[in-house]
């Protein structure tokens, strides 16, 4: 029997994208579908997402959704079935998703993301003639209310999931917003959406949901602690028996070296030669020296301290004293892009930075690197890391969440027996990085054993395949237990 389920989230790809969320959200529907899973996803109507989607149909409306008039308008892109919300007074605004342009919060994003998942709560008690969900999954805090509307209402609900991608990220704001975000005042409790005082969004979706889900099994173990959880670790702990983690997959129609359109020469683990006309192809776009034989390593990335780049720039000048190029591409907190942006005036050719966002360009770089570096002090799961083992670009990560669970740690033995795809390093220090660094460059400059390690990369299955098998088991079970 088909299982019906409204996902909620505050991006997908392609249509609108700040990092990894998107990328999920873009993929799980299809790869649910034969999983016997229909998807649709709720999102903002924001610009951008108006734009790519054209018109549609209206579904619902609301005359007051928080201070002005909503609909739902229903659109698909390509195979993927999408509700966006349109608001004009939350969302048709100049700036960035969650930010104005200058990098401020907005004042109202309470109702912004409130009013999502007031209006997926609605959907999911069927306010909808043509589809009345089973389950409803919320992705991450900006969703994670809708639980709660679910929770302190009458109506019949179906089963609850919430996902968190990052649990920096919770979406806190004024008791006195109470009433006017439509929450009852017995809500504000420490078993309901009270944290600490205040209203906390996701606390409230990880209190009242039916599961719990995080996108890696040491993830899921992590945030059960202080170090990782972030304040939410004792809820964590409490709910322990409802939560797990599932690995995020790569959309393997968007990265495949095989067929990749925004790389220059397309290549597979039996013609890796081909990788060498990307790597100057890489070069000659960053302004990097055309050289052969340097150890390249890149970097996709929002700048962020979660990241831990300031390891890697700590590292730079014992690596430039070295036969090694770097090649970045990230944008994120000022402090960060201004000391890469120096890195690159004082080793010209031997470091390239692109400040900003470029799909194609992280597709080059995927394809151009000898390694990929993610040196995260947390990582939930991480993509880029999976994109990088598909392209036979040797990751180097930190040994946390989501990076230690995919890569496998080029020690000796893993060598011996055939089956290392990366190297990993702990505790998250510069010094352990340097020690990583240097491993992976000594292996680089065995050719042989550093083939074995592209190859293993490749040949890994970090498709959606496992993964969605595991979400639409835990939705078959979570609706189940509703009865
Ligand atoms: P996070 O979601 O924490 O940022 P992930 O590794 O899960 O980390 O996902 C990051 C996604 O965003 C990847 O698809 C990566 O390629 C992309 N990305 C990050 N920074 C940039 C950038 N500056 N330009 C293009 N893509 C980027
Ligand atoms: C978050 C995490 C990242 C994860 C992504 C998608 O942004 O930081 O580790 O891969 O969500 O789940």
């Amino acid at each position: 029997m088909t299982l019906r389920v409204l996902a909620v989230a505050s991006e997908m790809s392609p249509l609108v994208k700040t990092g990894g969320l998107a990328d999920v959200v873009g993929a799980l529907p299809a790869a649910l579908a034969p999983e016997g899973v229909e998807t649709r996803t709720l999102l903002p109507g924001y610009p951008a997402v108006m734009a790519a989607l054209g018109h549609g149909e209206t579904v619902l409306t609301d005359d007051d959704l928080f201070g002005g008039p909503a609909w739902v308008q229903h659109s698909r892109v390509g195979d993927a079935s999408v509700y966006a919300l349109v608001a004009p007074h939350l969302y048709a605004r100049e700036g960035g998703l969650y930010t104005d342009a200058d990098g401020v919060d907005y004042q109202d994003n309470a109702f912004r993301f409130g009013a999502l998942a007031w209006v997926g709560a609605r959907i999911a008690q069927g306010a909808l003639d043509d589809f009345a969900p089973d389950a409803l999954h919320a992705h991450d805090w900006q969703a994670a209310l809708a639980p709660a509307y679910l929770h302190y209402s009458d109506r019949a609900r179906p089963a609850t999931i919430v996902t968190v991608h990052n649990i920096a990220f919770q979406g806190q704001f004024a008791r006195d917003l109470l009433a006017s975000l439509r929450l009852p005042p017995e809500s504000f409790h420490m078993d309901g959406v009270e944290y600490y005082g205040a209203i906390g969004f996701l606390k409230a979706g990880l209190q009242l949901s039916d599961r719990i889900t995080t996108v890696s099994p040491s993830y899921a173990l992590e945030i059960e602690t202080s170090d990782f959880g972030m304040g939410l670790d004792g809820l964590l702990r409490a709910r322990a028996a409802v939560v797990s983690g599932i690995l995020n997959g790569v959309d393997e129609s968007v990265w495949s070296p095989a067929t990749d359109a925004l790389i220059e020469a397309r290549y597979d683990a039996s013609t890796l030669d081909a990788r060498a006309q990307n790597r100057l192809a890489l070069q000659r776009r960053l302004r990097l020296d055309g050289d052969p034989e340097a150890f390249l390593l890149g970097v996709v990335s929002r700048l962020s301290w979660q990241k831990g780049h300031d390891m890697l720039l700590a590292n730079l000048p014992a690596l430039m004293a070295r036969n090694i190029q770097l090649a970045v591409l990230g944008a994120g907190e000022k402090h960060l892009e201004e000391s890469f942006l120096a890195a690159q005036d004082a080793y010209p050719g031997r470091v390239g930075v692109k400040i900003g966002y470029s799909e194609e360009l992280a597709h080059l770089i995927q394809a151009g690197v000898d390694a990929f570096l993610v040196p995260s002090r947390f990582e939930p799961c991480g993509l880029t890391q999976l994109y990088a083992l598909r392209y036979g670009a040797t990751p180097i990560v930190a040994r946390v969440g989501g990076l230690k669970d995919t890569i496998i740690d080029a020690n000796e033995m893993a060598v011996q027996a055939g089956v290392a795809t990366g190297v990993q390093f702990s505790p998250p220090t510069a010094e352990a990085f340097a020690l990583a660094l240097r491993h992976a460059e000594t292996l680089f400059r065995d050719k042989a054993t550093w083939r074995s390690l592209q190859a293993n990369g490749m040949r890994t299955d970090v498709s959606w395949r496992h993964p969605a098998r595991h979400y639409a088991a835990l939705y078959r079970e979570a609706v189940a237990a509703r009865g």
